[in-house]
């Protein structure tokens, strides 16, 4: 589909009032986003599996109002006004306004709120903008009632994208690929699409544990970091990479063959902050701690032969992944060896989910 086809045409009959609610899931990378050409078009293809537990529940009230010349909106967080919040979501409606015309003539209200704590390294821009994206299509819905389920799904990824790259993976699907590639039916650099093929049921609520090893601000956010891909001495390799690595882990999704699941995302995860120590400003984001939990995890499932391995975002954080069925040892792993590890002990149990849930529409 190309881009023009997102223009939403312009309204005659405008609703007065709407309130919507929406809840968003974070993603987790299995094969990374890392390095972006113009307009958030990533620079290679990724693919991610939906979280189910870390999310951000967002409502709109949306009101006419007399002009159109700027953008109105009031932003609370948790029900208080944020006015910090504010620059980035103004930012990315000024990038949705030319998709979504109908947008300047609304006052927001936008209430958001995240199940994960604040500073817990976590980061909400991809449920947030998810969630913020699928109230925005509910509004157009509402404006077209034509609009076709999948086009209505494939928009609230392209807008969710234009706010956070990764924000388009956090719609819709168990396991969602973002970027054109050869094998991916329907795949696209404009919006994420559910992974086509059939996943294997050793994938079945697959569990997410998010060890948080450090809770502070990254030094180097990811927008730096993506750009730093620009002029990189390994970038065409490592784009190369993951295309390839995508097509091996389409295979493993559908084949169920775990060892080879971790061999592709422990290296994805490794890889990632290569590029980064590779970079011109270099920087490190891992901890001592991160490096000590990967060894626990490596002995560990060398002497328990539990198929668990670990993947890393853009921080210091470990997120541990492992079959459901493995659950009850893999708790018991974490909290003898690995907790020591977690500022203040803090992790989070999350697990595979399927994307955005409608939770109000008025
Ligand atoms: O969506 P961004 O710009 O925050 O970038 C996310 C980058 C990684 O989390 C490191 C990888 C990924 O694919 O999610």
């Amino acid at each position: 589909m190309p881009e023009s086809d997102f223009i939403a045409a312009p309204f005659l009959n405008l609703i007065e009032r709407g309130t919507f609610s929406w809840s968003a899931p974070s993603n987790i990378a299995l094969v990374k986003y890392w390095g972006k050409k113009a307009h958030q078009i990533p620079a290679n293809p990724s693919i991610s599996f939906t979280l189910n537990n870390c999310k951000t529940i967002t409502s709109v009230v949306f009101e006419k109002k007399s002009t159109d010349e700027d953008f109105s909106f009031e932003l609370l967080f948790e029900g208080k006004p944020k006015e910090d919040f504010k620059p980035k979501i103004e930012k990315f409606l000024e990038r949705i306004a030319t998709y979504c015309l109908y947008l300047k003539q609304y006052h927001f209200t936008i209430d958001t709120r995240n199940t994960f704590p604040h500073s817990s390294g976590i980061a909400s821009s991809a449920s947030g903008m998810a969630a913020l994206s699928m109230n925005i299509m509910s509004l157009e819905k509402v404006l077209n009632p034509k609009m076709t389920d999948d086009y209505f799904y494939q928009k609230a990824s392209f807008l969710a994208r234009l706010g956070s790259g990764s924000a388009c993976r956090s719609i819709k699907g168990k396991a969602v690929v973002w970027g054109n590639h050869a094998e991916i039916n329907g795949s696209s650099d404009l919006f994420g699409v559910e992974f086509p093929g059939q996943i294997h049921p050793n994938f079945e609520n697959y569990q997410d544990t998010i060890l948080l090893v450090d809770k502070g601000e990254k030094q180097v956010s990811s927008t730096v970091g993506h750009n730093l891909m620009n002029g990189h001495p390994y970038a065409e390799n490592r784009f190369h990479q993951a295309h390839s690595n995508l097509s091996k882990l389409k295979m493993v999704l559908e084949n169920g063959d775990l060892q080879s699941f971790i061999e592709i995302v422990e290296s994805e995860a490794l890889t990632l902050h290569a590029m980064m120590m590779a970079s011109m400003p270099y920087f490190i984001l891992m901890k001592p701690n991160t490096l000590e939990i990967i060894n626990r995890i490596w002995n560990f499932r060398k002497q328990s032969n539990i198929p668990v391995c670990f993947t890393l975002d853009a921080g210091a954080n470990v997120h541990v992944l492992y079959p459901q069925k493995n659950k009850v040892e893999i708790l018991q792993f974490i909290q003898d060896e690995l907790v020591g590890y977690c500022e203040n002990g803090q992790y989070i149990c999350d697990e595979i989910g399927r994307g955005a849930s409608l939770i109000n529409n008025e």
